[in-house]
């Protein structure tokens, strides 16, 4: 089915916030952001400001009519800052004026002394000065200390990898309209309406009862609108509540790229220990999280980079600590994988490194050691692995030694152009980390007209949940898709969401809405067992009409939805999921906190032009474990853009602060993201079906953020092409791979300032004929 989204999408009639019709009266909010990252606010002068034309008001945190806090799983985030700023773009003052452009000039009228405090932007710098957001967590398997006798080869080293801007094409923004009696409706472009309409009640003073939150759906949020939707939103609620007027704010790109947080950049150390079998003995590592100024979702991120640090190897002794550092940037937050690519990265740059020193390839090292059924993960759970099938089936199919060979010949006969590759493969566990969060409601209403409208606490943001959605729905009523459809996500209707996050959103909503339409098939069961004399069990409906023992009767759909309303049948069910089997004991750091994982393998190919640094990517072919995907083609929709996402994130996109806290990459001019020339020129998936029982809905594994680990292949691609020119070359573990840093690659000299090599030599004479 295709999504249900493709037409509006196509024709430009989707609905985003920018789309919903003003209301008369509304004012246009503008936050004034701290120009310094760390200080105390003297004095703030709003004086020009306020006497600027179109200005109603500016609110600064003296203002707030409840708590002025937002922070989520610490309370170290106030909406306005009070005296304290603690990072470049902080909002400061929040600017009301009758225009959009009124209220931004306002904004750059508003003058502020600060006296200003040091600034740290290195996790590393941080803990050495004890600015810790949280205790730091240790998973333990084994034990290291001994296991290293057991090794015949130990390789140490760091590993860092940068932020990545999330550029959600849809902004952040937020829309309060006042109703009767103090209540607001909110239109908010965000990943948890829950989470906003928390922030909005915590903020402005108001039960959540009072607050609506409705979301249509999101131009993208990739994490980014997970927890950070919640600050434009409370902003506008807390400006709607005291001026009784609408509160539309919108950010700009810029706005949005400087005052909001991004992947969290780590830094590491790691120490891997092989036998001479080639087995992974031990494995330590230790990561520094740069948190940026406040928690936000960062605990939760640090948790899921202990998770995932072994990847998919099985490895009998791991002691890996994971500090969530305080820093003067923006505060950073959930990323697509919520810090398990950075965990992955790093275990994988320790296989690199073991491989460099033994002077063999990764691969085998790889697949020596990956898991099996049965192994265990550090926190306790057991792998239900489809790791040596999608290795194996992707070095199969894909012809793998092929490959190889194909590339030792090129590399061999051009001097000018190398070529690289790797694999990567994956294991990603699928469940919130956080065990309380696995639940979902839906509510589904027949209407007497036979057509059927479904709610649930999912948000649509381009990954095809509500398409999802609707297909279980017209599976269990066994009805065609026309006569359903999704609703927009509301607060009213759906309470107390999860954010729509953790891949898990249609696994989670999804059984929801399996259960509530399972409710009211069993009564329509019984009614129609009423009028035919038999019982309910010998009643089927399929393709919109009534079996009974497998005959067709001349009641349809609509005959029975009418019988069933005549006879006062409720045509109505709310009903609510919790994910069954899953716990986690975090004192321990033990449990079985994923439903499931999900697997897969890619191989990686890219070309570099060895004189201007300069790279093509060439293919990612992947074997990946769909179980059995209820919707291919949304599904590799998700994969290619997860893939892309995560080679933009290892290969191009480089987040820059300066030394001051300032972001200095803040536009598309300065951050560079995959475009369709960056774009792999070829993607394979081909799905590994797993007919395994796990808790997927209709067993289709989540599919939103585990392809985009596959992109970390191409780092290590792109490192496999240097050596192939420069076979000496020290190259940091230090992603992103910029061409800027292949090129200082190719010709770095640092390990053999007089032995220059043949090949070398070769090709400085090729550099100088050419030029
Ligand atoms: N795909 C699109 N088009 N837009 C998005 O914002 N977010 C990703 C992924 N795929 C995203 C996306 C992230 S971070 C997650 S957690 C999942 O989708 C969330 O949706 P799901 O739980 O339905 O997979
Ligand atoms: N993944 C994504 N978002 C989250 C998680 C998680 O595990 N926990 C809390 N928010
Ligand atoms: Mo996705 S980072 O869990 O929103």
């Amino acid at each position: 089915m295709k999504n249900i989204d493709s037409r509006t999408h196509v024709r430009g009639e989707s609905i985003y916030l920018d789309d919903i019709p003003l209301v008369q009266g509304t004012l246009f909010g503008a936050a004034f952001p701290s120009p310094i990252a760390h200080g105390i606010i003297k004095r703030l002068d709003l004086s020009v400001a306020e006497a600027m034309p179109g200005v109603v008001k500016i609110l600064t945190y003296q203002d707030v009519t409840g708590e002025n806090q937002i922070g989520g799983i610490v309370p170290d985030e106030p909406l306005l800052a009070e005296h304290h700023v603690h990072y470049v773009g902080m909002p400061i003052a929040f600017v009301l004026a009758e225009a959009d452009d009124q209220a931004r000039a306002a904004v750059k009228k508003i003058t502020v002394d600060i006296d200003p405090l040091p600034v740290i932007t290195d996790p590393r710098e941080a803990h050495a000065k004890g600015e810790l957001i949280i205790r730091p967590r240790t998973h333990r398997l084994g034990d290291t200390s001994t296991a290293w006798a057991q090794c015949t080869h130990i390789s140490k080293g760091r590993a860092d990898s940068n932020g990545q801007e999330h550029l959600y094409i849809e902004t952040q923004g937020a829309y309060a309209i006042p109703q009767e009696n103090n209540a607001i409706k909110l239109y908010s472009s965000t990943q948890g309406p829950t989470a906003v309409q928390r922030a909005v009640a915590r903020s402005s003073g108001l039960a959540m009862h009072q607050i609506d939150v409705d979301v249509t759906r999101l131009g993208g949020g990739f994490g980014g609108k997970e927890d950070q939707a919640n600050m434009w939103a409370a902003l506008c609620a807390l400006a709607a509540h005291i001026l009784r007027k609408p509160v539309k704010y919108s950010l700009h790109r810029m706005e949005d790229m400087a005052m909001t947080g991004k992947r969290h950049p780590y830094s590491s150390d790691f120490k891997i220990g092989l036998d001479d079998e080639l087995r992974i003995i031990a494995y330590e590592a230790t990561f520094y999280q740069n948190a940026g100024a406040a928690a936000d979702l960062s605990p939760a991120v640090l948790e899921r980079t202990l998770f995932h640090c072994t990847n998919s190897y099985f490895i009998p002794n791991v002691t890996a600590t994971a500090y969530s550092c305080r820093t003067h940037l923006p505060p950073n937050t959930a990323f697509r994988g919520f810090g398990g690519p950075q965990g992955m990265f790093v275990i994988e740059a320790a296989i690199a490194k073991a491989a460099e020193n033994l002077g063999i390839d990764a691969s085998v090292i790889q697949s020596r050691n990956l898991n099996k059924t049965g192994d265990e993960f550090a926190y306790g759970q057991k792998a239900v692995s489809e790791a040596h099938a999608c290795w194996n089936k992707a070095q199969e199919l894909y012809e793998l030694s092929a490959i190889r060979s194909r590339i030792d010949s090129f590399n061999a006969t051009n001097v000018l152009y190398k070529k690289g590759i790797a694999l990567m493969p994956i294991c990603f566990g699928i469940s919130f980390t956080n065990t309380r969060m696995n639940q979902a409601r839906a509510l589904v209403h027949v209407y007497t007209d036979g057509s059927v409208g479904v709610s649930t606490g999912a948000v649509e943001m381009g990954q095809g949940v509500n398409t999802k959605m609707l297909q279980v729905a017209a599976h269990e009523f066994s009805v065609r898709p026309e006569r359903i459809k999704l609703q927009a996500t509301s607060t009213y209707r759906i309470a107390n969401t999860s954010p729509s996050a953790a891949s898990a959103t249609a696994d989670l909503n999804g059984k929801a809405v399996q259960m509530a339409c399972t409710e009211i098939v069993n009564r329509l069961k019984v009614v129609a067992a009423g009028e035919f004399q038999v019982s309910a069990e010998e009643i089927i409906l399929k393709d919109e009409w009534v079996y009974v023992n497998g005959e067709r009767t001349d009641w349809d759909w609509n005959r029975l939805v009418m019988e069933a309303f005549t006879k006062r049948v409720s045509l109505s069910e709310h009903a609510h999921y919790a994910t069954p089997e899953i716990h986690y004991d975090a004192s321990r750091e033990k449990g079985h906190p994923f439903a499931y994982h999900v697997y897969g393998t890619a191989i990686v190919e890219v070309t570099i032009d060895c004189l201007r640094g300069t790279y093509d990517m060439e293919s990612v072919k992947v074997v990946h474990d769909f179980g059995v995907s209820m919707n291919p083609l949304i599904d590799r929709g998700q994969i290619e853009g997860g893939i892309v996402q995560g080679l933009g994130w290892m290969t191009m996109e480089e987040v820059v602060y300066d030394k001051a806290g300032r972001l200095r990459s803040n536009a598309l001019s300065t951050y560079k993201v995959p475009d369709i020339y960056s774009v792999p020129k070829e993607i394979a998936i081909e799905p590994l079906k797993t007919e395994q029982d796990n808790l997927a809905i209709f067993r289709s594994k989540a599919v939103g953020e585990p392809p985009l680990m596959y992109g970390i292949g191409a780092y290590f691609a792109l490192r496999n092409a240097i050596y192939a020119f420069n076979s000496t070359a020290a190259i940091p573990f230090d992603a992103p791979m910029t061409p800027e840093k292949v090129l200082l690659a190719l010709y770095d000299n640092s390990a053999k300032e007089d032995s220059v090599t043949n090949e070398q030599t070769e090709s400085a004479k090729h550099l100088a004929a050419n030029s």
